[in-house]
């Protein structure tokens, strides 16, 4: 297993490059049924001069995809009457197979299309909700997530849970992570605050697969496995980034409701997501938060109906498979090579700046996050946006970064000019090339040659 901070060996890492694995990847490119020119031509449309290293944050849509998504818009435009009373369920019903084919679920009624994982949280949490309000729960009850969890789902917890009377309780996680087991020794920990001693349910456990910053692959299987024998009432996985980045088994990981986007991973335009509730008495008290007419008739029905709007990002999944087919090893083919890119372009990057990989390659997915040298002097969250503007600005880099100022937990001491405070999280996508990672190596370079610091750029 790769150590996670013990600095990566440039010089290594350099060598593996000088060897040509580029020009490797391109010879097996080209005996696959997409060639690198139609790759190129498909994402023709992104801004030839941004080096877009951040497919994570909004994820990308080839060509091909976008022209089924107009020819489908333009339908409804045409007749929109037949394209409703005929058109519009089945074609939803055919992206929901696709989907319950995907993550092996039991059966297509447990899988709903929504807007984003945002609104999915949304129906969970007002699920919870609603039984406080009832006095299903007692006040006092918990609710457990993790302390990475995304900002919108955090207050998602406090607007809709807390407000009625949820005790939230936050497991606190280590970064940078060495091992799987850290993650759940700490759930474990959390679980007995958050039970009290037997004296509070814990009605539901709120668990990302892939954490969104930091990004680490968290082991869902095991927490909910854990939870299971804990007595927690309901998981809930959000796992945003996981269609198209890691292998999802709906039945295996074995939580209540699990969510992911299509439009990061998985080349749907957005907004596309799914929800997955599994069959059971509770599912059926799942509701979109927007009602209409279809109110009462499960929340896939409710779901395919939420008022008058453009519903052709959803239709589209099935050309969406059309597109990953072309790749050798389908979309699990994609997703191998992006994790195994990404990972090496982290160690060259960690190599050359002499830091270290936030967690070991096997948690990470197409994502990895990377350590920045000391001497930039991330001291702030608003440091850390502060140098991802400059990036983009000044070298047309697009990388989210990240402040890092807790080690388990605790807030850090740290001599900020020796230790790493900073990460960048690189994505790996079809589309992109090494040389993006090498313009991002050769900025930061050049800022640390420079002897420029965070403190020097303007505030945002
Ligand atoms: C873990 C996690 N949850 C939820 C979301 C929200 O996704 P969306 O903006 O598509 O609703 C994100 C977005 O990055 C995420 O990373």
């Amino acid at each position: 297993m790769d150590s996670v901070c013990s600095p990566v060996n440039g010089h290594h890492a350099a060598a593996e490059d000088a060897a040509g694995r580029n020009g490797g990847a391109l010879k097996k490119l080209r005996s696959f049924p997409i060639g690198a020119d139609e790759v190129r031509r498909e994402f023709g449309h992104h801004d030839p001069s941004v080096a877009r290293i951040n497919n994570g944050s909004f994820g990308s849509c080839p060509a091909s995809v976008l022209a089924a998504q107009q020819r489908l818009q333009g339908l409804w435009l045409r007749q929109p009457d037949d394209f409703f009373f005929n058109e519009l369920q089945p074609a939803i019903l055919r992206s929901r197979q696709v989907i319950k084919s995907l993550i092996n679920a039991d059966h297509v009624e447990e899988v709903s299309i929504v807007d984003n994982a945002t609104t999915a949280a949304a129906i969970v949490f007002q699920r919870v909700q609603r039984a406080f309000q009832e006095g299903i729960y007692d006040r006092g009850d918990a609710v457990v997530l993790l302390h990475y969890a995304y900002g919108s789902v955090k207050k998602s917890a406090h607007a809709y849970v807390a407000r009625v009377g949820a005790k939230v309780v936050e497991v606190p996680l280590p970064f940078p992570v060495t091992s799987e087991e850290e993650v759940v020794g700490e759930f474990r920990k959390a679980l007995e605050v958050a039970k009290d001693g037997g004296r509070r349910k814990v009605r539901l456990a709120v668990i990302d697969h892939i954490t969104s910053m930091p990004s680490v692959v968290i082991p869902v299987k095991r927490l909910t496995k854990i939870c299971r024998e804990e007595g927690v009432e309901q998981v809930f996985v959000d796992a945003a980034h996981a269609l198209g980045n890691v292998e999802i088994d709906i039945r295996e990981i074995g939580a209540d409701f699990y969510t992911s986007n299509l439009h990061k991973w998985f080349f749907c335009p957005p907004s596309v997501a799914f929800l997955y509730c599994r069959r059971s008495d509770a599912s059926t008290d799942v509701h979109h938060p927007v009602v209409s007419s279809e109110y009462g008739k499960g929340l896939a029905i409710e779901s395919g109906w939420i008022g008058t709007r453009d519903y052709s990002a959803q239709l589209v999944v099935p050309e969406v498979m059309d597109f990953v087919n072309k790749f050798e090893g389908g979309i699990n083919g994609i997703m191998k090579r992006n994790h195994e890119k990404v990972v090496e372009m982290g160690k060259m990057l960690a190599g050359a700046w002499g830091t270290c990989l936030g967690s070991p390659p096997e948690m990470s997915c197409s994502m990895i996050m990377v350590g920045l040298p000391g001497c930039l002097r991330i001291a702030s969250d608003e440091d850390a946006q502060k140098l991802r503007r400059y990036l983009r600005e000044e070298f047309r880099i697009e990388v989210p970064t990240y402040h890092n100022a807790t080690i388990h937990g605790e807030e850090a001491l740290l001599d900020l000019t020796s230790s790493i405070t900073g990460y960048v999280r690189i994505s790996h996508q079809v589309y992109n090339s090494e040389e993006d990672y090498y313009r991002l190596r050769d900025a930061i370079n050049k800022v640390v040659k420079g002897g420029i610091t965070c403190q020097d750029f303007p505030s945002n």
